[in-house]
């Protein structure tokens, strides 16, 4: 144990968009999607974490870009921090993390996703596990269902599985990150933390009248968007993308009570990309924020760029990345 106590493990994650969403839970306690989701990991937004087990304090602690979490907000990350330590037999030890993004967080942009992810990987390796890529996949899962996606490289699905118990529930790639050529812009219409969790959310649309009507129609986008993925066929691709954003925000507004996650500058935005996707390869999403996430074919990339800059508004520029690494 000795020798374990002093290792410390820097992992790099990077936040992940998803093209078919996941909301809804059917376990909440394990974060058990009702069904399949698919995203891309984005290669400019990451996390870095750094995790260290030691036996100075009895609690586990967690620091968000120089921001200390109390202890009792530690939530899903308490989870997954001690089945790592039932695994790793640690019992008695305390894990220290130390997480750093380069982008906002709470904001839409998934940070919650990349920090699970990059935090599982860190704690496990630092814990002495050598786990598969599955089981990581399912520990990050415990912090934030999201953060199962951003495991594993590029183009990636996650299967919600049937068992009670989760085994059945991972994710895993579907393409490599250099795949298909796609550009990616973040626009940050509001870099201000969401007010509502994504896991409030989720609960609160659970109350919506259209739930099953929802639900019937969004089990059906993952494999929609892994043939359009497989095909390279962008208007496919579009068409599943713009009907995964709209039915989720759609939903969100009939939830009890209402959530309007999307801004009139984020409306703005996606009524303006919309029309140009009749024409042009591009189209857009939003997870649960205002932010907007444009995706173009290569083809268009100079066109689209320019359209971006003229909504005056900040935003990052990036491609399809890969999985999460340990780098130190
Ligand atoms: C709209 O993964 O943040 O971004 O499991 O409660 O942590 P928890 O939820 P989270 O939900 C993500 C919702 C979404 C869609 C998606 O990423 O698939």
């Amino acid at each position: 144990m000795s020798d374990r106590k002093e290792k410390k493990v820097t992992a790099r994650a990077h936040a992940n968009i998803a093209l078919a969403k996941y909301w809804g839970k059917r376990d909440e306690t394990l974060n058990l999607p009702f069904f399949d989701s698919l995203s891309i990991n984005l290669e400019d937004l990451y996390t870095e974490t750094t995790a260290v087990w030691n036996e100075e304090d009895p609690r586990d602690a967690l620091s968000i870009n120089g921001w200390e979490v109390p202890a009792h907000k530690l939530g899903r990350i308490q989870k997954m921090l001690d089945t790592i330590r039932a695994k790793a037999g640690l019992e008695g030890m305390r894990c220290v993390l130390t997480s750093r993004n380069n982008f906002p967080v709470s904001t839409g942009l998934a940070s919650s996703a990349s920090g699970a992810a990059a935090a599982a990987v860190a704690a496990a390796a630092s814990a002495g596990l050598s786990l598969t890529e599955r089981e990581l996949t399912q520990l990050a899962r415990l912090a934030s269902g999201s953060g199962a996606r951003s495991i594993p490289s590029g183009w990636v699905r996650a299967y919600a599985g049937t068992e009670p118990d989760g085994s059945d529930c991972y994710a895993s790639s579907l393409f490599p990150h250099q795949y298909w050529n796609l550009h990616v812009f973040a626009i940050l219409v509001d870099t201000k933390p969401k007010r509502i969790s994504s896991a409030e959310g989720m609960i609160a649309c659970q109350k919506s009248p259209f739930w099953n009507a929802y639900m019937a129609s969004a089990k059906m986008h993952a494999d929609a968007a892994q043939n359009a993925i497989f095909q390279k066929d962008f208007s496919l691709l579009r068409e599943v993308v713009h009907a995964s954003t709209s039915q989720l925000h759609a939903l969100a507004a009939t939830a009890s009570p209402s959530i309007f996650y999307i801004s009139p500058k984020s409306l703005e935005i996606i009524e303006h990309i919309h029309r140009q996707s009749q024409a042009v390869p591009v189209c857009c999403t939003l997870d649960a924020g205002s932010n907007v996430i444009v995706i173009c074919e290569d083809v268009v990339y100079p066109f689209v760029k320019n359209d971006i800059i003229a909504f005056g508004l900040p935003y990052i520029q990036t491609k399809v990345g890969g999985g999460t690494t340990i780098i130190n």
